[in-house]
């Protein structure tokens, strides 16, 4: 898997207002009522419509296996992962994101229990579903629209 990388100029920066949240003030974040109890059922699903860098559902991964710490296997990972889903309007922003999930999920359950995550496939083919490039504002409208009657 290659890195991607992504160039931030000043005109980015005003424009999507693309600045990410330092790692201590997500942990402490998510702690806070409200949060807190979906982050401690591995199947609650969280949607960050401005995901960044994937700064929120990498903390949320975490959490979600530290709070199932004693059922924790890679299923459970899986589980936790198809919980999550994001977008943000810059494609190499979510590919990051993808990738940042995929490395904490290695890093979060050889932590926790020792051993390897091998799943990387399949975590990516969830990732590939659930983070996606698009204006949140227009697809959150979409989603918020009554459905058209075909007949
Ligand atoms: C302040 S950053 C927050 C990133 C991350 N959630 C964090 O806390 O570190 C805002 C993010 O929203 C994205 N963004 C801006 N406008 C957007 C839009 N209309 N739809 C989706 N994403 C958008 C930017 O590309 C940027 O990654």
């Amino acid at each position: 898997m290659m890195p991607v990388t992504d160039k931030l100029s000043t005109e980015r920066v005003k424009k999507f207002a693309e600045v990410f949240t330092p790692p201590g003030v997500v942990f402490s974040m998510i702690l806070q009522d409200g949060i807190r109890s979906c982050v401690a059922d591995v199947d609650k699903t969280i949607l960050d419509p401005a995901v960044g860098h994937g700064q929120y559902p990498c903390g949320e991964l975490v959490w979600k296996m530290f709070f199932g710490l004693d059922r924790l296997n890679e299923e459970f990972v899986l589980r936790a992962i198809k919980s999550l889903h994001a977008i943000d309007i810059q494609p190499a922003s979510v590919e990051i994101a993808k990738q940042h999930m995929i490395k904490t999920a290695c890093d979060a359950y050889k932590f926790f229990t020792g051993k390897e995550f091998t799943r990387t496939d399949d975590a990516r083919k969830i990732l590939d579903e659930n983070f996606i490039c698009g204006d949140s504002l227009k697809i959150m409208r979409d989603w918020a629209a009554p459905q058209q009657k075909l007949f």
